[in-house]
């Protein structure tokens, strides 16, 4: 069979390029551990302290035991409600120590919004009707910006807050 020199190159093109980003996305999905985040579970968007995670007293920070967490978020326009500290202050600033397992669970009463912790692996879209989870390991020390990447009305921009990890 004769292959004309320019078919022959239109070929290796076109394999090298399913091979390259075949081995991007192996290397992201079992190296990195980047993976779709859960959409099995739902939620009323009008109710959603109908589970109790999402209760007023539930939100924000929660140690379970030596290094797991979990984080409970109720997104809104143009907010992440983490509860309240001991005087009754909207949370804006959550602290991890390192190494922590950290299972975020978040949900929206409204319109579908973002939640990404910058320089990390932590990037979800936040559904009305659906929680959005994803546990992480906290390996990286540092101040992260965790912001809203969903555009979701006038004040989009203002919607983040920060997740500190520290030794
Ligand atoms: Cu919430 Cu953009």
């Amino acid at each position: 069979m004769h292959l004309h020199k320019l078919e022959k190159w239109w070929l290796i093109l076109g394999i090298s390029a399913l091979i390259i980003f075949l081995v991007v996305l192996g290397f992201g999905a079992f190296y990195m551990g980047t993976h779709p985040q859960s959409h099995g579970l739902t939620i009323d968007p009008n109710n959603v302290e109908a589970n109790e995670a999402f209760q007023q007293e539930n939100l924000g920070l929660t140690k379970v035991d030596e290094d797991h967490y979990i984080v409970n978020v109720v997104a809104s326009a143009f907010n992440y409600n983490l509860g309240v500290d001991e005087d009754g202050n909207s949370v804006t600033h959550i602290k991890i120590p390192k190494g922590s397992s950290v299972l975020f669970q978040v949900v929206t009463t409204d319109v579908i919004h973002g939640f990404n912790i910058a320089g990390t692996n932590v990037n979800m879209m936040v559904e009305p009707g659906y929680v959005s989870s994803m546990e992480v390991q906290m390996n990286k020390v540092g101040e992260f910006t965790l912001l809203c990447n969903e555009y979701c009305g006038v004040g989009h921009h203002m919607m983040f807050t920060t997740v500190e990890v520290y030794e």
